[in-house]
């Protein structure tokens, strides 16, 4: 299996984004994390399309947008023309979850779903063949910083077990107070895509962003 980190953009310092981008990109980190937030379906806002392309002008790597939007539907052609290779969104926050799959295909991207900590995994089993990746979120959405929730370990070792067991190499991704530290957690449990947001962009970038990836199994 191949391991991803994704360092989240969310962390980084937007005066100077292009620097902290090339940092990660020098340092190895294979995808580049992008949070979009719209007060609604969670409480924060963050950034939009234009702040996407400017990050799109810095690097070349994969953009792997985490939609925290209502309605996600309504901007998946938008998403891509500023920047995204993969478009991540929540079951939670659309009653159109087939539709926007499709959508998200439709415009050339690979296609993700999201559950927040509450959320069964019985809510993505239905789409599990169609989705390039899910992402189980290991804390509530809206705010970096803040602390992994073990439980959600046992919702990842159980959807690798399905992936597996349906012959799927569906990219599960974590995301969520994910650090060297403890990375190895879902990791173990069968994650493949690992977000990190403060744990790489507080102090030094490149530094970190090698100590998470040192904790990846080795390919043999
Ligand atoms: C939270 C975001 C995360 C966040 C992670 O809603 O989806 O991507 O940036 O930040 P850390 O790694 O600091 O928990
Ligand atoms: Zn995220």
């Amino acid at each position: 299996m191949e391991y991803i980190l994704s360092p989240s953009l969310l962390a980084c310092d937007f005066k100077c984004a292009g620097e902290d981008i090339a940092k990660i990109d020098k340092a190895g980190a294979q995808w580049v994390h992008i949070d979009v937030m719209d007060g609604v379906f969670v409480p924060n806002i963050s950034f939009g399309m234009p702040v996407i392309k400017s990050f799109r002008s810095a690097t070349k790597r994969f953009f792997d947008v985490h939609l925290m939007i209502i309605e996600p539907e309504r901007y998946i052609k938008d998403f891509k023309d500023a920047g995204a290779d993969l478009i991540c969104f929540h079951v939670e926050a659309t009653g159109q979850v087939q539709e926007t799959i499709d959508l998200i295909h439709e415009v050339g991207c690979q296609a993700a779903i999201a559950i927040k900590p509450g959320t069964l995994i019985e809510e993505v089993l239905p789409y599990l063949e169609q989705v390039e990746m899910v992402l189980v979120m290991t804390v509530e959405p809206g705010f970096g910083g803040q602390k992994y929730i073990t439980e959600c370990t046992d919702k990842v070792r159980e959807l690798r077990a399905i992936c597996n067991a349906r012959g799927l190499d569906t990219h599960i991704q974590v995301d969520g107070g994910v650090d060297a530290s403890n990375v190895s957690v879902p990791v173990e449990a069968g994650a493949n895509v690992i977000v990190a947001g403060s744990a790489v962009f507080k102090g030094d970038i490149e530094g970190n962003v090698k100590a998470i990836m040192e904790q990846f199994p080795k390919a043999n």
